[in-house]
């Protein structure tokens, strides 16, 4: 969700998003004549907080607000929490994340409760004006009117900063805003949760996070070229910036089926387990949001995830015996002393890789990120150690770390298809790219994938802000 890269339209994307944009040109002059209010910019601010706001509902907004991860998009490193300018990455380029202080001119400060839970349910802002799905709302349409408004009215007690942010950055044609409404008829499918009567009370406040403040399918569901979600392959893993979340369905192989309750409740609280670790964007959802939710909530959630259809056994092609023997020198030299020889990892510090189902994922990403770019454990309260990982990118060339993945990807209980020179190729440029000095970070810090740098340079612990790890700033409080 930080990375600055900007994809460039397709000849085909560029004929369909031509199409949208008329079906949204069309379905904006619609709303229009429906009269939807388009508000003034010359109208005073709202008394803070909202009329009728409490301190219980503030209370009770300042939750909701962990539970659908607001501040990690919405604040930038260093800065006043919630003061926005954070980059999201969408298929159309970068989106800037908006200010959500209460400041009148650039914050949230005009909106009220109706047109905040509208901007919520349609991802459509005070003025009238589409917003892109960088924002999650075809998640948080699911959120009921209470939660709205106990949302605004903790946002409102936020002391206001004034940060104007120039949200959009995105290129011809994607940059015009009614676009959007093609997209919504496509695939916003808009209503806010309806509990089904058939199931338990947990099961459904977990079917409510999970579908809606989680926001969990933003990345753990495939999505097709214009960012709409593939619907029938829903938690069965998708591509998220440099990063592949990982299937979480209930398969046994592939999936979290064989992890057992406890270990799914103690990954949500502290970001690992036995059977895994939480690194990159997954580490950022647990220290700001799972693990902030309370045991109810976390148990309603692992309830939900429990009772998803499992995903199907993919077929698998058979790596080539020269490959395999390759992968295991390369292991031996590099990765047994931490991960050990029976590849069963040291409990709760360096993780199996044995029967992992994040390695045996049908795209190898998350697995070559690891590789090239090394990794840190975000500390949690629940498990305040920061272990590392060093990163190989210097060390190892394309053909050795895909030897590597493809042999620890087929080893002990592990089947998963080859990987190619190609795509570590591919991923070693991106990240690269993302560390570039270019990205409109402040200056002085540095990018989360500087490859020469593993984040093992730097420390961290409990209540710090994590996405300072590998910085010069790592230990800065958390916001
Ligand atoms: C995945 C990243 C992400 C998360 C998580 C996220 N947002 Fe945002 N949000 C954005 C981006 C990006 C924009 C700017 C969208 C645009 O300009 O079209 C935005 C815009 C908004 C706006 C419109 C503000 C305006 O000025 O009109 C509101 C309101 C908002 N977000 C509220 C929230 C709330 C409440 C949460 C948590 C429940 C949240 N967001 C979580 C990325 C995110
Ligand atoms: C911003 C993207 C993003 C969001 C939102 C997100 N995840 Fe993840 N998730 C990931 C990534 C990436 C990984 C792999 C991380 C790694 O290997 O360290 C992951 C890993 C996981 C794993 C571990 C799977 C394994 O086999 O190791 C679980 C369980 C999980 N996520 C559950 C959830 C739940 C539940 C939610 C919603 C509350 C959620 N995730 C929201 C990106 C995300
Ligand atoms: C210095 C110890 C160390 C060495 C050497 C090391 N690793 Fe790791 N590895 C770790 C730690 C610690 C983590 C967990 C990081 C996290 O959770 O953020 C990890 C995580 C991983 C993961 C993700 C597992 C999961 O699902 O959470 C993979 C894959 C991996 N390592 C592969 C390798 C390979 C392949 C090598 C050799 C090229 C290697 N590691 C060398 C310490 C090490």
């Amino acid at each position: 969700m930080t990375r600055m890269t900007t994809t460039r339209a397709r000849p085909r994307q560029l004929a369909l998003i031509t199409g949208i944009a008329l079906a949204g040109a069309a379905s904006l002059l619609a709303l229009r004549a429906a009269g939807q209010p388009s508000g003034s910019a010359n109208q005073p601010p709202l008394a803070v907080p909202a009329a009728g706001a409490n301190l219980q509902q503030i209370e009770r907004g300042r939750y909701l607000a962990a539970a659908g991860d607001c501040v990690a998009c919405h604040t930038l490193p260093r800065a006043t929490p919630f003061s926005g300018g954070r980059p999201v990455e969408t298929p159309f380029g970068v989106v800037l994340s908006a200010n959500l202080t209460p400041d009148a001119d650039t914050g949230i400060g005009r909106y009220d409760n109706d047109t905040f839970y509208r901007a919520l349910h349609e991802g459509i802002d005070r003025n009238g004006h589409h917003l892109y799905p960088a924002f999650p709302y075809p998640y948080y349409t699911r959120v009921t009117r209470e939660d709205s408004d106990s949302l605004l009215a903790y946002l409102r007690s936020l002391p206001p900063v004034n940060h104007a942010v120039d949200r959009n950055q995105l290129h011809f044609p994607f940059n015009i805003r009614a676009l959007m409404a093609g997209w919504n008829l496509l695939y916003l499918d808009k209503g806010t949760f309806e509990q089904d009567k058939a199931q338990s009370a947990e099961w459904n406040r977990g079917a409510y996070l999970v579908e809606g403040l989680g926001h969990c399918q933003a990345c753990h569901t495939p999505r097709n070229r214009l960012g709409g979600p593939e619907k029938d392959e829903a938690f069965r893993g998708g591509r998220f910036a440099d990063w592949f979340a990982p299937d979480i369905t209930p398969n046994r192989r592939t999936g979290i089926g064989a992890w057992g309750r406890e270990a799914v409740l103690e990954f949500l609280r502290s970001g690992r387990n036995v059977h895994s670790g939480a690194s990159g964007e997954m580490a950022e959802v647990v220290s700001f949001s799972t693990s902030r939710m309370t045991d109810a909530d976390i148990h309603a959630v692992a309830t939900y995830l429990a009772s998803l259809r499992p995903s199907p056994m993919g077929t698998i092609a058979i790596p080539a015996n020269a490959k395999m023997a390759q992968g295991e020198a390369v292991w031996t030299d590099n990765c047994a002393a931490c991960h050990r020889e029976d590849a069963k990892g040291v409990q709760r510090a360096f993780p199996p890789l044995a029967s992992s189902a994040n390695l045996q994922q049908r795209d190898p990403t998350t697995v070559l990120h690891y590789i090239l770019a090394g990794a840190q454990h975000r500390p949690t309260d629940a498990a305040p150690t920061a272990f590392a990982m060093p990163a190989f990118a210097w060390k190892l060339d394309d053909a050795e770390i895909a030897a590597v993945a493809t042999f620890v990807r087929n080893s002990w209980d592990n089947q998963a298809s080859p990987v190619t020179t190609d795509q570590v190729a591919d991923l070693r440029k991106r990240l690269a790219k993302s560390s570039d000095a270019a990205a409109p970070w402040p200056p002085e810090v540095k990018p989360a994938h500087d490859l020469t740098r593993p984040g093992s340079a730097t420390w961290s612990k409990a209540g710090t802000d994590s996405r300072d790890n590998g910085t010069p700033h790592a230990g800065s409080p958390a916001p």
